[in-house]
């Protein structure tokens, strides 16, 4: 059966990520208490008046149809937010609307990849790129970035994978799943060698609004025109405003007419994004309560973040960055994953053992570490790590 399937489906592996959050939420169904820090996603709910927003839009009857590159006002308003929170000058008719930044990135990886075409990945990496990539012909080109300089990425790491098939760089600041940002300076660096050597940036910045000690988030298209001609800009509702199942992201491309091919792929596969939904996101770009709302959840995970550096110190043999952004750790356990066979048994034994769910760093491309991601309270947060703790006292 498996062999009827196309070629290019036939080694689609899931992602990892969903899958030990789906393990947990099993287990926990189970009766067994686990502890999940799997999850990519805030534990905060949508706020009230963003879901409001949208009940109103279904109940007035937005249950239809919408245009394909997004309803009107909500592409407009992503222009304001661009202009006023990134310092980018897109028109409306250059951004596109899709069922998530997942989306937009498959959709703007089928646009621009030719067989054989690579793409930069610099690794630890988030999951779907590399899977994506490879759907569509091309090769992911892993460019290793150093634990010692924090998966800070720079210039000298790049250089030395750039070929002439070199297509797309992929920028991921804050990063998922280090939680590493790249500097101001450095940025402009890599943007300039890019644009030099006429290679694409995808910059995935759907960790911007959670930026640690001071940290303020620089977008790549804002660097200069020139750099903004090579670069989409991909973001989306999710993580920023807790909107992981609403399904709807947001790309700035370099100009219309890559628009308008995104567009065109939107209309041939999901047609819209549930126009309720971007109804519920407007609002959220429009409402000056979700500003509050995004900073109460920017200090609550800065503060997490130091309570999980704190207790992941009192773990033997493990180091630890401090991570910028997003809302993971993503610690280094080369000496006890050295007792297993990889860090996937590591990550099984610390699910069997201390009922904590994490994800393995190889998921990422890095082999040995765990991403912990602490969307979790502080008794959570607090438990979970005492857990880990006792169970590798086990293992010594
Ligand atoms: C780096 C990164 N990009 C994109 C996404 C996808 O986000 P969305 O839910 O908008 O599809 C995620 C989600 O985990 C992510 O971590």
């Amino acid at each position: 059966m498996l062999e009827k399937l196309s070629s290019r489906v036939q080694n689609l592996k899931p992602s990892p990520t969903l899958a030990i959050s789906a393990k947990a939420k099993q287990l926990r169904a189970q009766g067994i208490d686990v502890i999940g820090f799997g999850a990519g996603e805030p534990d905060f709910d949508t706020p009230l008046f963003i879901k409001e927003a949208a009940i109103k839009a279904l109940m007035e009857g937005q249950t239809k149809y919408a245009p394909a590159a997004g309803i009107p006002p909500l592409r407009e308003a992503l222009a304001e937010k661009f202009s006023k929170e990134n310092g980018i000058d897109y028109k409306p008719s250059e951004i596109v609307v899709s069922a998530g930044a997942k989306n937009l990135l498959f959709l703007i990886f089928l646009m621009l990849l030719n067989e054989g075409d690579e793409v930069l990945v610099p690794t630890p990496y988030w999951v779907s790129y590399t899977e994506q990539i490879k759907l569509f012909g091309g090769k992911p080109v892993e460019v290793p970035t150093e634990e010692e300089k924090g998966f800070s990425l720079s210039l000298e790491d790049i250089k030395p994978f750039v070929t002439d098939r070199t297509k797309v760089l992929i920028l991921n600041s804050p990063n998922n799943p280090t939680g590493a940002v790249i500097e101001e300076k450095e940025l402009k660096r890599i943007a300039e060698f890019c644009l030099d050597k006429g290679i694409f940036i995808i910059s995935d910045e759907c960790y911007e609004a959670f930026t640690y000690d001071g940290f303020k988030h620089i977008s790549t298209a804002s660097l200069d025109e020139e750099i903004k001609k090579i670069t989409f800009t991909v973001n989306a509702f999710s993580k920023t405003y807790s909107m992981t199942g609403w399904r709807v992201g947001y790309v700035g491309c370099p100009n219309e007419e890559f628009a308008k091919v995104l567009t065109n792929l939107n209309s041939q596969s999901i047609s819209n994004v549930t126009t309720f939904a971007q109804y519920g996101a407007l609002e959220a770009l429009k409402n000056p309560e979700a500003r509050k709302f995004v900073e109460k959840m920017r200090t609550t995970f800065e503060r997490r973040r130091d309570l999980i550096l704190s207790k992941l110190m009192e773990i033997p043999d493990v180091k630890v960055n401090t991570p910028k952004g997003a809302f993971y750790v993503f610690p280094n356990f080369r000496n006890w994953v050295a007792k297993f066979n990889d860090d996937i048994e590591f990550a099984a034994y610390l699910l069997d053992e201390a009922k904590v769910a994490v994800v393995p760093g190889s998921a990422f491309g890095y082999e040995g570490f765990l991403r912990i991601s602490y969307c979790n309270s502080d008794d959570e947060i607090i438990e979970g790590m005492e857990r880990i703790k006792k169970a590798i006292e086990r293992l010594s």
